[in-house]
């Protein structure tokens, strides 16, 4: 699907995203593994919560819609049967890592594979922690199909990720539910928590980082969750108001976890008017609502490895952002954007080029100076966040930007571009 941006009449209104992805994988998983029938609210309607819907069914797990609500029939720890088929992860790595977690448990073998984008990614960061505790994986030189042979119990392992990842960490405490003992995680950089606040487990933070245990056995209670919206969706919106003059928007219920809201903090030291109202409550996660008025980024934005950890998802959106406004953008120590749903610093570097922007290529980033778009054709590679980051170019000073490759957005945004398209003046 092709679709084509210009100028945007001015954003004006009270708006929701759709609910957050990285809580919607986990809450299916612990909601499958839990003892009785969980049920989640505004749980994200998007390709891929879909993967994790579509394996989780293969394994045994009920899954249904109760009015606005899915419900989940959990078979407790120990009820997931053997999938008669290859498991398809379609282009999930959340899907696909966390699983192997859940898998690495089993008393039983199961494939799982998933679409070109997944099966191009680097699977050995979570097979690597998961044999240490004994199932046994086989992949293509670490990549996917992987086939993972089960065991029951597992050993315990105490471990620190060599990648910054809340997927492996996540895959690891997982697989500590079925092990005999207490595993236990520590992370030099903290990475978003969504799983142990889900799992409510115990967290220590020293120097060394922070710290996570997770009891082998611990059984998992049923639960009802309403999850807020995606902040890294609610970002798209905030720069289409920031970038459209006039606009003036309130983002109601998103998701504000500090482990997920650092891109607010940039976005405000780059000069965006935005205030955040945070909902008090003892909620398992924090949300409120955003407010953002017009007004590009008039600060260069430069991102190293200290901050890129936090704001990974957004590096697309924060991109386009300063391309659009005109400001000096740099960002290093970000090579894990090279093994995401695309390699992103390339699609980033030859689409901004192909609108204008001239920009540096790194191995682990990029840099542009101040620069104009320029009219043109951007193509997204199938990485739902390029498509939506690049619908943002057009907006300001009516460059009409074309993107190819549009639909990959449902993977997390589902009616992404209708909302984008109600702005249009045409
Ligand atoms: C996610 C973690 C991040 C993020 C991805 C979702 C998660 O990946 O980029 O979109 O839900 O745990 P890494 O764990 O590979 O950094």
């Amino acid at each position: 699907m092709e679709i084509t941006l210009g100028p945007a009449k001015p954003i004006v209104g009270t708006f929701e995203v759709p609910g957050d992805k990285s809580i919607s994988h986990r809450a299916l998983l612990l909601a499958s593994l839990a003892d009785g029938v969980s049920s989640l609210q505004n749980l994200l309607d998007a390709q891929d919560p879909q993967s994790t819907i579509r394996c989780l069914r293969s394994l045994g797990v009920e899954i249904t819609r109760r009015g606005d609500a899915t419900e989940v029939h959990g078979r407790g720890l120990r009820g997931l049967q053997k999938p008669s088929k290859t498991l398809d992860a379609g282009n999930s790595g959340t899907t696909m890592r966390l699983l192997c977690g859940v898998l690495a448990g089993q008393p039983f073998e199961t494939t799982i594979s998933g679409d070109e984008s997944l099966r191009n990614r680097p699977m050995q960061r979570v097979s690597d922690p998961l044999n240490r505790m004994g199932a046994i994986f086989h992949s293509q030189n670490g990549k996917p199909p992987l086939t993972i042979r089960g065991k029951y119990p597992l050993a315990p392992i105490t471990y620190t990720p060599a990648v910054s990842s809340a997927q492996v960490k996540s895959a690891v405490l997982l697989a500590g539910l079925f092990a005999d003992g207490v595993t236990v995680v520590t992370e030099n950089v903290v990475t978003r928590d969504h799983t142990e606040r889900l799992m409510k487990l115990p967290v220590q933070d020293s120097k060394a980082g922070r710290t996570i245990s997770v009891s082998g056995g611990t059984v998992i209670s049923p639960f009802n969750i309403v999850i807020p919206g995606d902040i890294s969706s609610a970002v798209f919106l905030i720069c289409a108001a920031a970038l459209v003059p006039g606009s003036d928007i309130l983002i109601r219920n998103v998701g504000l976890n500090p482990t997920r809201s650092a891109v607010l903090d940039i976005l405000v030291a780059a000069g965006l008017q935005l205030t955040v109202d945070k909902t008090s409550g003892d909620a398992l996660e924090e949300y409120g609502t955003i407010h953002v008025t017009f007004g590009p980024a008039n600060k260069s934005i430069h991102l190293d490895k200290s901050i890129v950890p936090l704001v990974i998802d957004e590096i697309p959106a924060l991109a386009i952002l300063a391309a659009a406004s005109g400001v000096e953008c740099s960002v290093r120590g970000a090579a894990e954007l090279r093994v995401k749903e695309s390699d992103r610093i390339r699609l980033l570097v030859t689409n901004l080029r192909s609108i204008g922007v001239s920009v540096d290529e790194a191995e682990d980033g990029f840099s542009f100076d101040v620069s104009q778009i320029k009219p043109g054709r951007i193509q997204s590679g199938g990485d739902h966040r390029i498509a939506m980051a690049f619908a943002l170019a057009g907006l300001y000073k009516g460059s009409e930007i074309t993107i190819g490759g549009a639909d990959a957005s449902d993977v997390s945004f589902p009616n992404f571009w209708g909302v984008l398209e109600s702005f249009q003046k045409r």
